[in-house]
């Protein structure tokens, strides 16, 4: 048994791994809080709100009270720091949210893990903490900052932001790692490549892309298109930190990527000819200020240490989202025009905690 605090598990990849984790682990417990932002969607999770080892509460994890609360009433052990304000061209135009979410809402949560994990809370020096308990935090490669043609990111080089996004998640790190330098937290950092698949928010290239293409809209492209990201499938993403979850040794950070490289205008046009479109609705805009030019994982260290490996090839993995997409399109519409924002009054009335069976 037990008790996952996952955090931002309304967005995209939180929905995703609650959803993994339910069908693999019938013992575990999942408490969901999400403060819903314009990123999270209820909608994602519609299929297993009356799962009884579920439970959704509506929090805002900059909030220390409820989240101290959270800790004692449900007996956590285990978080999975998912929540983060998570759109780089967001960050460009508002960075505050970016910093006071990803950087306090982090330290918030190591906080209240140190209360109620360690042996003695009183006492600066314990480095004590109960058995089996763990803090997990999702980061990602772009704390690593850009590379040029050749090179992969590995987990010991430094972190070399570029912009405020990826600046306040490589906050978050040190934080993290400082929490357990410091306090001897039982910790681990993942440290991502761009995941795609079911339920992202059409802000990202690929949701974004498919929907302008179902609506013969046009494909705003940054500068010339080269810009190479490495592409995982969320399923993927979910099965290893749940192998960092059970496997990953304390303190250790690992790096998390499935060999994809691949140059955005070639995803833009493998989405126009999958959907039978015409490349003449690619427009090139003005490219994105701090653009990163490349990305690339180097997976070693939890490829071969803890065994963990990607299942989908990416040909396969953009076959099934796409196909995704096509049979959700009332999903789709339903966030671009806003109405995924009412379904949270209507499904739970306004009522901000909310387990199935209660
Ligand atoms: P997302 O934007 O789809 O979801 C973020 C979720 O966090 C939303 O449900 C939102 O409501 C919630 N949230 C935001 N601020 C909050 C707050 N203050 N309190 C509580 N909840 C809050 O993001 P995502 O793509 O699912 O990414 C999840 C995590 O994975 C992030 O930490 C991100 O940095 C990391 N990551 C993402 C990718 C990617 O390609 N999407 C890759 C690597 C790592
Ligand atoms: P994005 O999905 O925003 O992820 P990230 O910036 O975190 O990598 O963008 C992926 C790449 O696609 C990035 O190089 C920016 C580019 N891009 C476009 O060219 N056009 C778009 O409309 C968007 C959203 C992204």
């Amino acid at each position: 048994m037990r008790n996952i605090l996952v955090t931002g598990g309304a967005g995209f990849i939180g929905s995703n791994f609650i959803r993994y984790m339910l069908d693999r682990h019938k013992e575990y417990r999942i408490i969901n809080v999400d403060s819903l932002t314009y990123a999270g969607n209820l909608e994602n999770l519609k299929d297993i709100v009356d799962n009884p080892s579920y439970t959704f509460i509506k929090v805002d994890i900059r909030d220390r009270d409820k989240i101290d609360s959270i800790f004692s009433n449900y007996a956590i052990d285990t978080v999975v720091n998912f929540a983060a304000e998570s759109h780089v061209d967001r960050s460009i135009v508002e960075p505050e949210v970016f910093l006071t979410t990803n950087i306090i809402g982090t330290q918030v949560l190591l906080d209240m893990v140190k209360k109620h994990w360690k042996v003695n809370p009183e006492d600066k020096y314990c480095k004590e903490y109960k058995k089996g308990v763990k803090f997990l935090h999702v980061s990602t490669d772009e704390v690593y900052g850009a590379l040029g043609k050749k090179g992969m990111f590995v987990e010991t080089m430094p972190l070399l932001p570029n912009n405020p996004y990826s600046a306040s998640k490589a906050s978050a790190d040190l934080v993290v790692r400082a929490y357990h330098e410091t306090f001897g937290m039982p910790i681990n950092i993942t440290r991502c490549s761009n995941n795609y698949g079911p339920y992202q928010f059409p802000e990202k290239l690929i949701p974004l892309m498919i929907n302008n293409c179902l609506n013969d809209k046009d494909l705003p492209v940054y500068g010339d298109g080269m810009q190479i990201r490495d592409w995982l499938h969320v399923v993927d993403h979910c099965a290893a930190i749940d192998t960092v979850l059970h496997k990953g040794i304390d303190g250790e950070v690992y790096n998390i990527g499935g060999n994809n490289e691949k140059a955005n205008i070639d995803i833009v046009k493998l989405i126009i000819h999958t959907l039978e479109k015409s490349e003449s609705l690619i427009k090139y805009v003005k490219d994105r200020p701090g653009h990163d030019r490349r990305y690339a994982i180097d997976n070693t260290k939890i490829t071969t240490q803890l065994g963990w490996e990607p299942r989908y090839t990416f040909e396969q993995g953009m076959e099934e989202t796409i196909r995704w997409y096509l049979d959700n399109t009332d999903w789709i519409k339903n966030v671009v025009s806003g109405n995924y924002m009412k379904y949270y009054e209507e499904m739970y009335s306004g009522i901000d905690e909310v387990a199935a069976g209660k």
